[in-house]
């Protein structure tokens, strides 16, 4: 059976166009398949910032650790399980002031974990979660599509790209919804290609 891990990261739960888009490839999804629905909501409740003995805690070797050090990493495990645990993901990500919800980034800033998610090699920096299909479902109020003169404004899609290619979490489909303020056309376009991805991964897993 399939574990989809859903990440919400909008602190909106009325009219979210990212959590309407998330929510709508779970029913389709399970409309046709079986699946086990892990939900994380970061936009409601946002993982606390990093502080310095957390910091320490995860650079801390996991049998060297103190008692507080564990307590304190305890959370990020948690967070760090479910992605483990998790053959798809689906992240509902909107665009705040041209990157990420600060409740995502500080989900981010939780999973990185040297060691546990990512390791150094001889080669360079490794990421760990391996073997995963990645969904990033975003909205945004203005268009950034690569025909738009906005596009180089788009901080959100190409930093998520990077750091969960990081993780080793690099088959990732991005679905935009572009232009929401402007009207339903680019949540429309969205919906129509959120079928389309469930559609296409549900034929990758009965052939
Ligand atoms: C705090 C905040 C900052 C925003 N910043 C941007 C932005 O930089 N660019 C943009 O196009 N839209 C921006 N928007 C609009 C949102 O991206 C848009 O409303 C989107 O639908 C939010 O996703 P949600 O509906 O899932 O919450 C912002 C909205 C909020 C609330």
């Amino acid at each position: 059976m399939t574990n989809i891990l859903t990440l919400n990261g909008s602190p909106k739960t009325e009219g979210s166009v990212s959590r309407d888009l998330v929510e709508r490839f779970v029913d389709k999804w399970r409309a046709q398949n079986t699946a086990s629905v892990v939900a994380r909501d970061v936009g409601t409740t946002p993982p606390p910032h990093l502080d310095e003995a957390t910091i320490g805690a995860f650079y801390t070797p996991e049998d060297a650790r103190s008692d507080d050090q564990q307590a304190r990493i305890a959370f990020s495990d948690e967070l760090v399980g479910e992605l483990e645990a998790a053959n798809v993901i689906v992240i509902g990500a909107p665009m705040h002031n041209f990157g990420l919800p600060s409740g995502l980034k500080a989900w981010i800033d939780h999973v990185a974990r040297v060691g546990r998610t990512f390791k150094y090699t001889e080669n360079g920096p490794e990421g760990l979660l391996t073997g995963k299909k990645v969904y990033v479902l975003t909205a945004r109020g203005g268009n950034y599509s690569e025909s738009s003169p906005a596009h180089a404004m788009d901080h959100q899609a190409p930093y998520l790209r990077t750091v969960l290619g990081f993780l080793g979490l690099d088959d990732v489909t991005f679905i935009h919804a572009q232009g929401v303020a402007g009207g339903e056309d680019g949540i429309r376009a969205a919906e129509v290609e959120v079928d389309r991805a469930v559609a296409t991964a549900l034929r990758r897993l009965a052939a």
